[in-house]
This record gives C-alpha cells, structure tokens and sequence, in this order.
C-alpha cells in the first residue's frame, strides 16, 4: 500500500463535521469529553419537552445514569429506556416495546430522543424517532467504534426481520452526533475489531492513506490509545460524511458503503448473528475483493492486501469452515441491493477506489460466479 501519511496533521479536538442533508444540516461533534456538552447540544438542535434516552441494557448500565443526571442538572427532564443489548433485540418486537414505553410514559410530538450506544441501539432508537408520532428529532451518542465512524452518521435507521438484516427501516438524519472517545475505555476489544472493520472499508472504498495509516497505526489502536483513534474516528466520519452528502438516499455513490455489505449480510444472517456485524463485513470484504478479481474489475492482489491488513487486526477473513457456499448465496438474495433478480455488489477498483459512476457504482452478479468464489480455496 502507498506511504503513509498522518490523517489529520495538526487535528484539534474536539472536532466538528458538518454533514449537509435534506433534513438539515447537522454536526458530528467528536472529542475527549464531549459527552459533557450534551445538554447543550440537546437545547441547541433538538429542543425538547422531554428526551427519550434509549440504550441497550449494557450501556444503560455503564452511562445512562450519567446521562439523565447531566440532563436533569440542567433542567432537561430525560426519560430512560432501554432493551437487552445485541443484534437480536434489533427487531420490530423492541421497536413497538420502545415505542409503547414512551405513549405510556406520556410523551408527545415535542420529545426528542437520545441515542446512546453502539449500531445497535443508534438503528433502533433512530427508527423509534423517525416514526414516533410521524418523526421525532434524534441526536446520535455512538458508544462504540463502530457506531463512531460509521452507524451515527448518515440518517439510515432500522431493524432486521426474520427474511434479512436491515429490511424495514427509514432514513432519518439525527440532528446531531455527539461521539466521545473516552466512552471506547469500557468497550471490549473485539468490538473495537469490529468497528475497526467499518474503517477499513472507509479506506478501501475511497481513500488508500487512510487504509495504509490504519495498517502502520495498527498496535496503537487495538490498544486504544485515545489520540489514535480520535484521528481515526474523524477520517472515517470525513469519508462517510463526504459521501452521504453526495448521495444521501443511496441512488449512486453512497452504494459504495455497502463494500462487503452484500456477503456480510448474508454471512451475518447466516450465523445466526453469532458473528458480529463488523466480523461478517470483513469476511464480506476479502470475498468481495475476490469478487471484483474474478470478474476482472478489481486489481489483483486487492483481495491479498485486505486480507492481511484484516488479518493483522485480528478479525476474521474466511467462511467458518464447513459452511455450505451456497446458503450464503441464498441468504445475498434479500439484500435491498438485490434489483431484477440479480444481486448487486459495490466493488473496488484497487484498494482505495470503489468501482465509479461509469460502472453504475454497483455490478450485478450471477449466483453461479458467486458460489465458484465462495467454494474456492482463493
Ligand atoms: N445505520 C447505519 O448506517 C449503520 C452502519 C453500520 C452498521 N450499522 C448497524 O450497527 C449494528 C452494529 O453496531 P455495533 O457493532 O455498535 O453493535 P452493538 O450496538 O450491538 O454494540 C456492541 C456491543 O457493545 C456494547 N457496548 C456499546 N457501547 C459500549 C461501551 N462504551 N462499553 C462497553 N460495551 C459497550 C453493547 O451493549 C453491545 O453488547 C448492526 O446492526 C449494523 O447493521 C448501521
Ligand atoms: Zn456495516
């Protein structure tokens, strides 16, 4: 991969990025302490009678207490709720159970909510926002890195179903993200490897030094140091931001970021969410990268590169052996991306450019080419 450079010379934190969308423009406030200014954020974007915050049940323990207290100090009565942390409360049952809660607890058109957590909860919580009485604000509190660089930004909210991850949902942008790496001291490291895999794909999609930055930065991050992943964070969040602006409802460039997505989904279903969403994405990645490689679009030795940089990260890059090719296959075809019977793929070019607009940014694929690249050794 090319030289390294340092992502963000001079950066100064806390740092804001501004993100341009149809709903408004809003700022992902990113920085060592941040949290503390969420009052403020809060009667500034999002004033409300009342503020909803949702966690999982995890998060709620480690800091919705803080939270209601900080919103409580300044005059802002909070309500908390909150549901069994992980994947499988990503579903239309907790939708309802939320938003039950919250017309039981009284709340009206003049609440907002508060997202506070991973991807989990900021999809959830985003789609309890975007339909409680025909939409409510939301303001983004990622805690993990994974909602970091990726879940909080870009207005995307939703649930699984039993037919496939993601499948029901809105696009709702928050009115603010509030990310505050010092949330990351409590977060296990395989998350951290999970939400490493997001800034992977950030890198690989659209920007070569930030993959090879990622690759000389490795050691640090995995032992978080807090001034590493904040600049890692804002880059990522810089990347994200710049494509959601250019295509906020995904009728172009924004299917880049599904890079990995299409097999990750799949693989991630397939597991029975027994492999965490960043884990099936990075697997999605090399395979996608092997993909682009048999079809004559990715560069060779793309699919090598990831794979090693993926691998020294710790994260997974294979199928579990024994898993059977084609029911990843299946799995692909209730992807959204799924269009007139075939499944569409966003591919690289080369590591750090996606496939561009003259490829309609997104290939379809048939079933057949897939199951040959999921059977063979690479
Ligand atoms: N909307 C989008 O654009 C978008 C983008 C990427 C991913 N996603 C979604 O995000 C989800 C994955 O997000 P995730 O990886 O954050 O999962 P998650 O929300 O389940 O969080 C992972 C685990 O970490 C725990 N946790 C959260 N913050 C913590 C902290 N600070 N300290 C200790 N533990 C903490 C949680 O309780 C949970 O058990 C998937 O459902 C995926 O589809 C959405
Ligand atoms: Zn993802």
């Amino acid at each position: 991969m090319r030289g390294v450079r340092n992502p963000s010379p001079g950066a100064r934190f806390p740092a804001h990025v501004r993100v341009e969308s149809a709903g408004g423009p809003y700022e992902v406030r990113l920085g060592a302490g941040v949290l503390d200014s969420l009052p403020l954020v809060l009667a500034e974007v999002a004033p409300a009678s009342r503020y909803v915050v949702i966690a999982d049940d995890v998060v709620d323990e480690l800091y919705a207490e803080r939270v209601a207290t900080m919103l409580d100090a300044a005059g802002e009565p909070a309500t908390r709720l909150c549901f069994p942390a992980g994947e499988a409360s990503k579903t239309r049952e907790t939708w309802a159970r939320l938003s039950d809660a919250m017309l039981a607890a009284g709340c009206g058109r003049d609440c907002a909510v508060v997202a506070l957590g991973g991807g989990v909860v900021g999809d959830i919580a985003g789609f309890v926002a975007a339909t409680f009485m025909r939409g409510v604000p939301v303001v983004q509190v990622p805690t993990t890195l994974l909602a970091m660089v990726d879940a909080s930004v870009g207005g995307k909210t939703g649930v699984d179903v039993p037919a496939g991850k993601n499948l029901i949902g809105a696009f709702h942008p928050p009115r603010a993200v509030v990310a505050d790496p010092d949330t990351l001291r409590t977060l296990p490291l395989e998350q951290l490897r999970a939400g490493l895999a997001e800034a992977v794909k950030h890198g690989a999609i659209a920007d070569a030094d930030h993959l090879a930055w990622i690759e000389a930065s490795r050691e640090p991050l995995l032992a978080a140091e807090p001034a590493v992943l904040a600049a890692l964070i804002r880059r990522s969040v810089e990347i994200k931001a710049r494509i959601v602006m250019a295509d906020e409802h995904e009728q172009g460039e924004r299917r880049l970021l599904n890079f990995g997505h299409t097999l990750g989904h799949a693989i991630e279903a397939a597991s029975g969410y027994r492999l965490l969403h960043g884990e099936a994405v990075a697997i999605g990645m090399v395979l996608e990268a092997r993909l682009g490689e048999r079809l004559g679009l990715t560069e060779p030795g793309t699919a090598e590169a990831l794979r090693q940089l993926l691998d020294a990260i710790g994260l997974p890059t294979a199928l579990p052996p024994a898993w059977d090719a084609t029911t990843v296959v299946a799995a692909t075809r209730t992807d959204k991306k799924a269009h007139a019977g075939r499944v569409r793929y966003a591919l690289l070019r080369r590591p750090g450019e996606g496939l561009g607009e003259e490829a309609g940014w997104a290939v379809a694929v048939a079933d057949e080419v897939l199951v040959q690249v999921l059977a063979s050794e690479g």
